[in-house]
């Protein structure tokens, strides 16, 4: 495995990988790796030839008030993971290499963007898409894999590509639990013994509405009514949204006729978490 830090050293074996007629395939993420993450290096690997994994804890994407100083990082864990895993190259520039100082240029989407986290954590998309965009100049993918965890993330990508035109198929990996259900998350380290085992309430929560609207139930207001029943039972837990929405437009729905996402955000403690299911 080759390890780069220089972002046009990167851009020039890309550039090369590209040359000699291989597919190229790339993760981008944050680090502090888990199995989520490894399951979309497994689904790169079936599409691409050589697979690189990018590690960088972007600043452009956290608040002010946000968890960038303190994010969890372990380059040794991450690198040794990414061996086992089979990554060629992991890239992991220093935040100085990607962004000048006076760096003043930027990709925004405006549509998606504007309910769920967009409204939470204003800016966060903002920089998600200028370092997405960024990543992919550098990298030259094929192909990008992303989780279906970060749903509305997923879909301003895509977006994003689209609109931009990117030559680059965007594949989209499952969310993947612990065996009782939590979803993996960099930021599940933070969770204190007691906020681990209330975490439980989010999948629990999207259970509930599942089952809902399998009996038959396809009223918005009962799907989240029901969902905060089950969230309130947690005392550490705090509503920050449940989100029932169009799966393609991300505006909200009343009832739910055509493919809908519930996404929600709960904090358990100071630690914000995300999950989430289409109906
Ligand atoms: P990060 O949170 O590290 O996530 C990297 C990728 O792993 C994302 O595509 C995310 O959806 C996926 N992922 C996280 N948890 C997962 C799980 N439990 N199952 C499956 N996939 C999971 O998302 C980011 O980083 C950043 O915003 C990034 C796109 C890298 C831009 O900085």
């Amino acid at each position: 495995m080759q390890i780069i830090k220089d972002p046009l050293e990167m851009q020039q074996i890309a550039l090369a990988v590209r040359a000699a007629g291989k597919r190229l395939g790339v993760v981008p993420t944050m680090g502090f790796l888990h199995a989520g993450h490894l399951s979309l290096v497994q689904l790169a690997h079936e599409r691409s030839d050589v697979v690189v994994l990018t590690l960088f804890v972007n600043p452009t994407q956290f608040g002010p008030k946000e968890d960038l100083a303190k994010y969890p990082r372990d380059f040794e864990r991450d690198a040794e993971l990414c061996r086992t895993a089979g990554v060629d190259i992991l890239f992991a520039p220093e935040a100085g290499a990607m962004y000048a100082p006076d760096a003043s240029s930027y990709v925004s989407e405006e549509k998606l963007t504007r309910g769920l986290c967009g409204a939470s954590r204003p800016g966060h998309f903002r920089g998600v898409c200028t370092v997405v965009a960024k990543l992919f100049n550098l990298c030259l993918p094929h192909v990008a894999v992303f989780g279906a965890k970060d749903a509305q993330q997923l879909r301003v990508i895509r977006r994003m590509t689209r609109d931009l035109n990117f030559p680059i198929e965007i594949v989209a990996g499952p969310t993947i639990r612990e065996p009782d259900g939590l979803a993996l998350s960099s930021r599940n380290v933070y969770l204190s013994a007691a906020e681990r085992r209330q975490a439980l309430v989010l999948k629990r929560a999207l259970d509930e509405a599942a089952r809902l609207f399998k009996s038959g139930e396809r009223a918005a207001a009962a799907l989240r009514a029901a969902m905060e029943q089950i969230i309130t039972q947690a005392p550490a837990a705090r509503i920050d949204y449940i989100e029932i929405v169009d799966d393609d437009t991300l505006e909200p729905v009343p009832t739910l006729t055509r493919p809908t996402l519930i996404a929600l955000a709960v904090f358990l403690g100071k630690t914000r978490l995300i999950d989430n299911a289409v109906l």
